[in-house]
């Protein structure tokens, strides 16, 4: 018995942030943007706009596409970063929105890789009896963001992507999940404010602390080291070659990165799931949000094999392989 995705949904906020909005606020350019990264615009979440509501927004589609209702659901896991709350988790508030009485719910934080991580321990309550598993990815990564640092102001958006985890018995289903990190390299990546190390003082606020920091340089070269091995690695433990892939559907952080890892499996690129350029960097949210544009658009067919990839600030990295 596997757990299948039964059904996907997505949501992105109205609010489009364009590269030409972004050369009114910092040192930038269009041109340097579309070309170093790939991006052309991203969402923002508006006022009074929390993650809770994404991921609600996205469950609700995943739930119709899936054809479940919402108390049939057993467990609720939101992968986020950037939750309505230090406590009590976002699952829970979505958990109330939908309705998904008595299920247990609960946040999952990986950053980038949230999503993938939240599958496998999704497939696995399903794999112990849980009749359907809600699997979110919701980010209002706008919360992080430094408008004046051009570094990071460019990469990154607000987004959701869900999916329905059912039990198959036909084949289909999660293949595999291979999920890793590297906490040595916490530093890439981070939020230095905010939390317990460094709780939120007038201080900290005035030196920005509360935002994301990151060597871009660095995560960049670790990134397309770590996908493409993460890629062998999920191929292999199915022994499934490059070709067999009908889809690759990668986090969305650089369209460089992406080609390169793509060049360095000898993947084409008419086989790469790609949004963004409308949607940058929505962190959890990216994979399920392009993949449920992937399905939706009619991309993928039952028997397809789809791989599935993130990395991510902690440093994580994981993958998933899926036979729809
Ligand atoms: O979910 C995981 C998240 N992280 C990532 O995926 C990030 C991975 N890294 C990247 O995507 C890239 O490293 C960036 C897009 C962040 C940066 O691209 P890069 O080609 O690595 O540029 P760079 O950092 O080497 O900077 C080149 C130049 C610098 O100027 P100098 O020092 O050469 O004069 C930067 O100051 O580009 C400058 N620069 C910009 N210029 C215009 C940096 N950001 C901008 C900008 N507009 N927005």
């Amino acid at each position: 018995m596997r757990a299948r995705i039964a059904g996907t949904g997505s949501y992105v906020p109205k609010r489009v942030l364009s590269n030409a909005d972004l050369e009114r606020m910092v040192a930038t350019s269009d041109a340097w943007i579309v070309e170093r990264t790939g991006i052309r615009e991203r969402r923002i979440a508006a006022p009074g706009e929390a993650c809770s509501d994404l991921g609600t927004a996205a469950a609700e589609r995943a739930l119709e596409a899936a054809g479940v209702a919402a108390a049939d659901v057993d467990m609720v896991l939101v992968a986020t970063c950037t939750g309505d709350y230090p406590l009590p988790s976002t699952a829970c508030l979505v958990q109330h929105r939908l309705g998904a009485a008595r299920a247990a719910a609960c946040d999952l934080s990986a950053a980038c890789c949230g999503f993938i991580y939240a599958l496998a321990v999704g497939e696995a309550y399903v794999k112990t009896g849980a009749r359907h598993v809600l699997v979110i990815g919701a980010e209002v990564m706008s919360l992080l963001t430094d408008w004046t640092d051009r570094n990071t102001c460019v990469l990154f958006g607000d987004g959701a992507g869900a999916v329905v985890l059912s039990p198959a018995d036909d084949g289909r289903g999660i293949l595999s999940a291979h999920l890793h990190s590297d906490g040595s390299l916490w530093d890439l990546i981070c939020v230095p404010g905010g939390g317990s190390r460094m709780p939120p003082s007038e201080k900290m606020l005035a030196e920005g602390l509360q935002y994301l920091k990151m060597k871009g340089n660095e995560t960049f070269k670790v990134a397309v080291k770590t996908l493409e091995e993460g890629a062998r690695e999920a191929l292999s433990a199915n022994n499934l070659s490059v070709e067999d892939l009908a889809l690759y559907v990668p986090h969305q952080a650089n369209i460089r990165i992406i080609k390169a890892v793509a060049n360095r499996l000898g993947l084409p690129m008419e086989k790469v799931v790609l949004n963004l350029d409308r949607y940058g960097n929505t962190s959890a949210a990216s994979i399920p949000l392009a993949l449920d544009e992937a399905v939706r658009a009619g991309r993928v067919k039952p028997g397809d094999a789809l791989l599935m990839e993130a990395f991510g600030a902690g440093l994580t990295w994981a993958s998933a392989v899926i036979r729809w």
